[in-house]
């Protein structure tokens, strides 16, 4: 099974699939990492396992779906049957959810429906909340509220700071993600 991962930034979602898969305990390859940012460092991450790139700036196309189209492509064109969006800062369009329907995945720092949005770690630690979590769902049409694969809670420390949370947050993130993956892959092959 190929999988497309998309990165915007640091990339250590993608890491954490390279290094399962190096292990493999899952039946699928990355065959491309799609970016839209030249200075993501998953960009290097790529590069060290001799991931395929497609790095595309969306500021070169008049809209949101003329970028899409052209991944679309590329995504087709390599046989990608999945796509597993790790901290990719884009939201896709309709169009792109109706081309790959029930086969994205995303990844998202709260345990949903709880702190949706771009700054979810934040947004609970000033909440003062006791738990939170992280949370891997199917991407539909509308943002942060697919079906959900699978969730784990995270309890927020009485000594927690914004980064020691964001610490043991993305720790979670790393193993159940790979977890996410293998069960959607199961799923539907
Ligand atoms: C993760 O916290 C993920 O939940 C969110 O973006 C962050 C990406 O981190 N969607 P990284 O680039 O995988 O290190």
């Amino acid at each position: 099974m190929n999988l497309a991962v998309f990165c915007s930034g640091f990339g250590s979602n993608f890491q954490a699939i390279i290094d399962v898969l190096a292990r493999k305990k899952l039946d699928a390859r990355i065959a491309l990492m799609v970016c839209d940012n030249p200075k993501a460092f998953a960009l290097k991450r790529a590069h060290r396992h001799g991931i395929p790139v497609v790095l595309i700036s969306p500021g070169l196309f008049e809209n949101r779906q003329a970028y899409e189209k052209v991944i679309v492509g590329i995504l087709k064109s390599q046989d990608i049957g999945f796509v597993v969006l790790a901290g990719f800062m884009r939201i896709l369009t309709p169009y792109f959810v109706k081309a790959y329907r029930g086969r994205i995945l995303n990844i998202h720092p709260s345990y949903l429906p709880s702190f949706k949005g771009a700054h979810a770690i934040r947004d609970a630690f000033e909440a003062k909340v006791k738990t939170t979590g992280v949370t891997v769902h199917i991407v539909t049409e509308k943002l942060d509220s697919g079906p959900i694969l699978l969730q784990k809670k995270v309890n927020v420390l009485k000594n927690d700071t914004l980064e020691s949370l964001e610490k043991r947050i993305h720790a979670v993130e790393h193993t159940l993600y790979p977890q996410a993956i293998k069960k959607l892959i199961s799923r539907k092959s």
